[in-house]
């Protein structure tokens, strides 16, 4: 990949895990990266030259607004705006509870999208892309998950209709969709259960060369899964 200059890359939720892997290598890149999460400032890179830290919870849609307007007046236009802050676990049906609900779906679904929307006007018509850090589970369900595989797949509807209406201003939109990635979310499985587990750069650097192909080029979905197949 070459080296790019004066970019500049909104990450929510790219403090930790695939979010953490996708900001190290862009800032490896040249980009500058603004990262969103509730403890941004704990990013293993937080004061390399190029970072910008914002402690914000996604579900603040008050919070994100400033945000965007704050970014707006120091870093002007945005090139790349990648949508991974998200939160899963097993929901079973005999237990699902309303905070559950409202968590899954407020952090993966109401948070990409009013991010996307607060955003969205700071985005270079022409080129710039859309990364939604979606999962396996908005392609299928798994017995168990059913309210993330919802939120995913709730995920999944917007990103689809964004592409259609961002069509008109040049902005792209890409889904990743990844099977099981070894991240922080999984610490409190054991080792030997995460064998088969994807390390997040995997995913960070097919998520990084979507971003950076030439402006007549879309990967509207990505699907990254196991090689083992489903987990
Ligand atoms: N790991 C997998 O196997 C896998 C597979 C497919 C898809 N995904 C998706 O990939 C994304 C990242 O997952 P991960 O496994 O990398 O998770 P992770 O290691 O737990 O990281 C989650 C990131 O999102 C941020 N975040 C969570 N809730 C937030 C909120 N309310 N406001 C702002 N930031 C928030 C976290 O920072 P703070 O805690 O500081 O806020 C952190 O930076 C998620 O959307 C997940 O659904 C993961």
């Amino acid at each position: 990949m070459s080296q790019t200059i004066d970019r500049v890359a909104v990450i929510t939720g790219g403090s930790l895990g695939i979010g953490e892997a996708i900001s190290t290598q862009m800032l490896g890149l040249g980009w500058e990266v603004h990262i969103l999460a509730r403890r941004a400032s704990g990013y293993v890179h937080a004061d390399h030259d190029g970072c910008r830290t914002h402690d914000v919870d996604v579900r603040d849609l008050v919070a994100v607004k400033e945000t965007a307007d704050a970014i707006a007046s120091t870093s002007g236009r945005v090139d790349a705006l990648v949508l991974c802050a998200g939160v899963g676990y097993p929901t079973p049906l005999h237990s699902v509870s309303r905070a559950q609900y409202d968590e899954l779906f407020d952090t993966n679904v109401a948070g990409s999208v009013f991010s996307t929307q607060a955003f969205t006007p700071l985005l270079r018509d022409g080129h710039a892309v859309i990364t939604f850090v979606s999962s396996i589970a908005g392609r299928r369900g798994f017995s168990d998950w059913s309210l993330y595989c919802a939120s995913k797949h709730a995920l999944e509807g917007f990103a689809a209709s964004m592409r259609d209406e961002l069509r008109p201003r040049r902005i792209r939109v890409t889904s990743i969709q990844p099977g099981s990635v070894d991240t922080p979310s999984y610490d409190h499985l054991r080792p030997e259960e995460k064998t088969e587990f994807m390390d997040p750069k995997s995913i960070a650097e097919l998520a990084v060369a979507a971003i950076q192909l030439p402006r007549q080029a879309c990967v509207e979905t990505l699907f990254v899964n196991n090689a083992v197949g489903d987990l």
